[in-house]
């Protein structure tokens, strides 16, 4: 059985002194959970976050990172910037970084590469347009960016990325997609890795939900077949509605 993993996703929010009191009010809300706990902060709540939690169950993660180890590269952060300061997951391919910040399939895929390297766990996005699952393409897209992103990793490494299937229409919209809908996309990413990887892989890749989860429906997505957890934006920044969500099977 695959364990459920639920990271939150803090994108441009919270300065330090509410992520220490955030994460201070999470952890007893989560200490019992037997699900994996995982918050991504901006950069510049990092060390605080992770001497915050440091002691707890709750994982500490980046929300992006750059490809090459170090240079002239203004305003980047590298994952060995990441990795010496004990950051353990990164969030790779966001859609808001794949629309606003130019971020592509193939920056996507030398960006995981360069996360193994420095021993990081990469959180991997996918997901279609509302224009692209009107016209049909949903799978398609979602398959081929899965193949893209993990083009050239060993069964290993598969095995060891986090996929978050995102529908983009379901961000931040209180749209989520239907709990069947989310589950059938997601059993199309695992027959894609392992038509490439074989099954044995693609039974132990974790692949979760992403787009408007709340604790009012959490337990209907993650008690599906496929579904191994969630990627919550907007719901991950109150610790109490992020517990609920983390406890969906309490
Ligand atoms: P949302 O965001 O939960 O606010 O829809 C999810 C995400 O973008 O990861």
């Amino acid at each position: 059985m695959r364990r459920k993993v639920i990271a939150g996703n803090w994108k441009m929010n919270m300065l330090p002194g509410e992520a220490i009191e955030m994460i201070n009010e999470l952890t007893p809300l989560v200490k019992d959970t037997k699900n994996e706990v995982i918050l991504c902060v901006p950069y510049t709540d990092l060390f605080y976050a992770l001497l915050t939690a440091q002691n707890t169950n709750i994982k500490i993660g980046a929300q992006n990172m750059h490809f090459e180890e170090s240079g002239a590269y203004t305003g980047e952060v590298s994952g060995k910037m990441l990795k010496a300061i004990n950051v353990e997951y990164v969030i790779i391919g966001h859609s808001e970084r794949r629309q606003y910040f130019a971020e592509t399939d193939e920056t996507v895929n030398k960006k995981i590469k360069s996360a193994f390297k420095y021993d990081l766990k990469p959180i991997v996005c996918v997901g279609e347009t509302l224009e692209q699952r009107e016209a049909g393409k949903a799978v398609d897209i979602i398959t081929k960016q899965t193949e893209l992103a993990l083009q050239g990793l060993s069964n290993e490494q598969v095995e060891n990325t986090i996929i978050a299937y995102e529908p983009i229409w379901a961000i931040g919209t209180g749209k989520t997609a239907t709990s069947e809908d989310a589950n059938n996309s997601i059993k199309e990413i695992r027959n894609k890795i392992s038509e490439i990887y074989g099954e044995e892989t693609a039974q132990k890749v974790i692949i979760q939900y992403g787009g408007s989860v709340k604790s009012s429906n959490a337990k209907e997505l993650f008690n599906m077949s496929d579904i191994d957890g969630g990627l919550v934006g907007g719901a991950s920044l109150k610790a109490e509605e992020f517990s609920k969500i983390v406890n969906y099977d309490k």
